[in-house]
């Protein structure tokens, strides 16, 4: 059997030096930086510009701290999120003329610039791309629901997104027309389901940017995936004492996997710490790395709070240490474009119900060379090239992985989800939810006693939110009670959580399918849930 690569020892390579780092850390936070290195790196890839955020509902950063002081920087100090005053990161960012210079988003018009961008609301002229978007709403049948006798108001999507009629459609034709397990060959509907099945395979390569369909591994979700490189490719390479980098804004997917690997080697998992707006503080990640360090995985945008997390600079620094990287998509393959090849991403994973497909289906992405020298974590049909009782012989990778029968009809609907997407336009779709998630911050922070929990300077999707004084779970109900769907807890990430001293948050969380009306509605619900 193949062990996989050990990476070389960090003393050997040597890891980016400050003077490296401030400047990444400046291309990312360019409040923070000093004019002429401001520039975006060229493999950053397409990044959100900052968002316009409501000064008044940022977290006072002592309070935030309290959970996790060991690893914050002072407040003074030459660093990242240390509680600029707003008006100084707006001019350093507005003075900042790269910034965004290279980027695909166009200019939102904030509150601060006397432009009334929010008067046409849910107008047939709100366009995303080449759609409209009440034809985009008319694409999925569910938000024409009723739920207790009013207009459904989904904002639900961190949990799971809605599917649009091409893809039941297609999951409706694939049972109708060509359902059979995949066996190429066997008979004719062996053959459409086959074909179907590693078409949508090619559609999740292309979507993503990997280099080839051989580097996606069909999995049943994130957390699948995860467990797939945690066992397959990371538990071998590790020895006692060796340690693992996450960050503390990871989901308990990826979370309790590396847990599980490092207890059975004797390993240890080293958190990467945040600033009272939930960013990652890319200085005390960078220290984290040592002669020790077998591997990082990170979310690219957290559940909870919403941060976009600056992957492609964690990937660099990690590189530069010859550690190799997982990137958690679940929560930002349906909200920016997203190429692994340009990040450099060693692993990349994602569900397909969050981005409009299928439960139960999801993929893992890996370099070529990672996937070809792991070894495979389940046995069974499907992945084996020829079995006697003395040994077996397995496929190559993407089949190594998948043994069994998998879940035919949802990778075809994965496909059907993804071409779906495409057809709107990540750039488009990143676009309208930057203004979303901008209004949405700015009215709900409006809402008295609201404290908006993730104010980070590039957020997607994510709008979470404590009332004072009030349960969590209460506020979710009321809102239940007016059709309006939210999730209310801890959102399977109670790190981040206790970081900001709290055991949950109601989480409102858009799609591009949402509106402005729809963030309306619920700012004018939590009033009157106020007013009682
Ligand atoms: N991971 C999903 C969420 O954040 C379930 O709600």
């Amino acid at each position: 059997m193949n062990t996989p690569r050990i990476p070389p020892s960090r003393e050997s390579r040597g890891i980016p030096s400050e003077a490296e780092i401030a400047s990444l850390a400046a291309a990312w936070f360019p409040e923070f930086g000093e004019g002429e290195s401001l520039s975006p790196p060229a493999w950053a890839g397409n990044i959100p510009p900052p968002l316009h955020r409501p000064e008044h509902s940022r977290p006072s950063s002592p309070s935030a701290a309290e959970g996790f002081s060991p690893v914050l920087l002072p407040k003074d100090a030459p660093g990242f999120g240390s509680g600029r005053p707003r008006d100084t990161l707006e001019g350093a960012a507005s003075r900042n003329g790269s910034e965004g210079a290279n980027l695909a988003y166009p200019e939102v018009p904030g509150p601060s610039s006397g432009a009334r961008p929010y008067e046409s609301r849910l107008s047939p002229s709100r366009r995303l791309g080449l759609r409209s978007l009440e034809s985009i709403r008319g694409d999925f049948p569910i938000l024409s629901e009723k739920v207790r006798g009013r207009d459904l108001i989904w904002l639900d999507n961190a949990a799971t997104t809605q599917r649009p009629r091409a893809v039941i459609d297609r999951l409706a034709r694939f049972y109708a027309r060509e359902n059979s397990n995949i066996h190429r060959g066997a008979h004719e509907l062996a053959t459409r389901s086959t074909d179907a099945y590693e078409d949508a395979r090619k559609k999740i390569a292309t979507f993503i940017g990997a280099p080839s369909p051989d580097n996606i591994v069909f999995v049943r979700g994130t957390t699948e995936g995860v467990n797939l490189a945690a066992h397959a490719f990371v538990k071998p390479l590790l020895k006692s004492g060796d340690e693992i980098i996450l960050t503390l804004l990871e989901h308990h997917a990826n979370i309790v996997p590396w847990q599980i690997v490092a207890a059975e080697k004797g390993a240890r998992i080293r958190v990467a710490p945040i600033d009272g707006d939930g960013q990652i503080i890319l200085e005390e990640y960078a220290k984290l790395f040592n002669g020790r360090t077998r591997f990082v995985s990170a979310t690219q945008v957290s559940n909870a709070v919403g941060t976009i997390v600056p992957v492609a600079e964690l990937i660099h620094i990690a590189h530069a240490g010859g550690v190799p990287v997982l990137i958690d998509g679940a929560q930002s393959v349906a909200h920016l474009p997203v190429n692994v090849t340009a990040l450099d991403a060693d692993f990349f994973v994602f569900s397909g119900h969050k981005i409009f497909g299928p439960t139960g289906i999801g993929a893992l992405y890996g370099k070529s060379e990672l996937l070809e020298t792991a070894p495979p974590w389940q046995g069974g049909g499907n992945m084996i090239a020829d079995v006697e009782f003395g040994r077996t012989l397995y496929q190559k990778a993407p089949a190594k992985f998948e043994a069994g029968t998998g879940s035919i009809a949802d990778a075809v609907g994965l496909g059907a989800a993804l071409d779906y997407v495409a057809g709107i336009g990540l750039e488009n779709i990143a676009a309208w939810e930057h203004e979303l998630v901008e209004y949405g911050m700015r009215e709900l922070a409006r809402v008295p006693g609201l404290r908006l929990i993730g104010t980070a300077a590039r957020k997607a999707g994510i709008l979470s939110f404590i009332l004072e004084g009030r349960d969590n779970a209460e506020v979710g109900k009321y809102l239940d009670g007016l059709g309006i769907a939210v999730r209310a807890g801890h959102h399977c990430a109670q790190p981040v959580h206790r970081f900001f001293g709290l055991e949950g948050t109601v989480r409102p969380s858009i799609a591009f399918y949402n509106t402005l009306e729809e963030i309306d509605a619920l700012a004018a619900a939590l009033r009157e849930f106020i007013r009682g």
